[in-house]
């Protein structure tokens, strides 16, 4: 496995590849790697010639007051992972390579990026979308990977890479979750033993949800203050926000249809855990 931090030299390295009719995959990344991230390589190797990870905690999606210095690293565990998985190359940049002093251009992608998680981070998909338009034209792949895990997320790129006819595929990837349901985040690593033990009532309770809102004549408004009562049952300090929405476009609904799935996001102590759920026709 190949470990660059210079953008010249990743991209000769992912010429010879393309000149010899390489199709790319590119699986962009934080680092703190967990098996969420490692299905991302595993979804491209099935689909790609020649898997990248990139590895950079990006400044630009987190606001002075969120965890950017202590956000978890660990380069050194994360390329053991990535070799062993069969991942043909590493981007890690520094910093300074990628913002230059004067460095002024943001990607903003419309409405989607004012709803559900941008209510409280509103730099955050602004940020995304910068960074992984960045990566996406200084590396040129075939494909892009990303997880469902962050479901707004991966529909800002979307509509970004088909906005700008960035002429990338982006493959969206299913959710990896513990055993007892609780998806996994980089972010785990900060509950409690207290608090690792509510956190899967997340999960549990958008699986109910999804359930009730198909099977029963419950408004949505009745699901939505019935899953708060669960959560701060099973241990979580509040809801953010609990909302069914258009598959595609995120747009609110009160009601289900086809590709309708249920966004949240919710506090455990000082840690904020988000996680959502399609909403399969019975
Ligand atoms: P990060 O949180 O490190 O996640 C990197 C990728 O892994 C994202 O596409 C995310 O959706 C996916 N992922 C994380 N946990 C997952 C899980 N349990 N199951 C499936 N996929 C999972 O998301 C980011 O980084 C950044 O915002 C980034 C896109 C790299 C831009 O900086």
């Amino acid at each position: 496995m190949i470990i660059l931090n210079e953008k010249t030299e990743i991209q000769a390295r992912l010429e010879t590849w393309r000149r010899d009719g390489e199709r790319i995959g590119v699986a962009p990344t934080m680092g703190a790697l967990h098996e969420g991230h490692l299905s991302l390589i595993d979804a491209l190797k099935s689909r790609c010639d020649r898997v990248v990870a990139t590895i950079f905690v990006n400044p630009l999606q987190f606001a002075p007051s969120e965890d950017f210095s202590t956000y978890p690293r660990d380069m050194e565990g994360d390329l053991a992972q990535l070799r062993e998985r069969g991942c043909d190359a590493v981007f890690a940049p520094d910093r300074e390579a990628l913002f230059p002093n004067d460095f002024s251009t943001t990607v903003s992608v419309g409405d989607l990026r004012e709803n559900h998680c941008a209510l409280t981070r509103p730099q955050f998909f602004d940020g995304v979308a910068t960074i992984v338009a960045k990566f996406l034209m200084i590396l040129r792949p075939d494909a892009a990977v990303f997880g469902e895990k962050d479901y707004q997320q991966l529909q800002v790129i979307r509509r970004m890479a088909r906005d700008l006819d960035m002429g990338i595929e982006i493959i969206g990837a299913p959710i990896i979750r513990e055993p007892d349901g609780l998806a996994m985040s980089s972010r785990n690593a900060y509950l409690s033993h207290d608090e690792r033990r509510a956190a899967p009532a997340l999960f549990k309770t958008l699986t109910w949800a999804a359930r009730e809102s198909q099977a029963s004549k419950l408004a949505w408004s009745n699901i939505t203050a019935q899953a708060e009562q669960r959560l701060t049952r099973a241990g979580y300090s509040s809801l953010e926000y609990f909302n069914l929405v258009d598959a595609n476009t995120l747009e609110v609904l009160e009601s289900p249809r086809d590709e309708a799935r249920i966004l949240a996001a919710a506090w455990i102590g000082k840690t904020r855990l988000i996680d959502n759920i399609a909403v399969a026709p019975l």
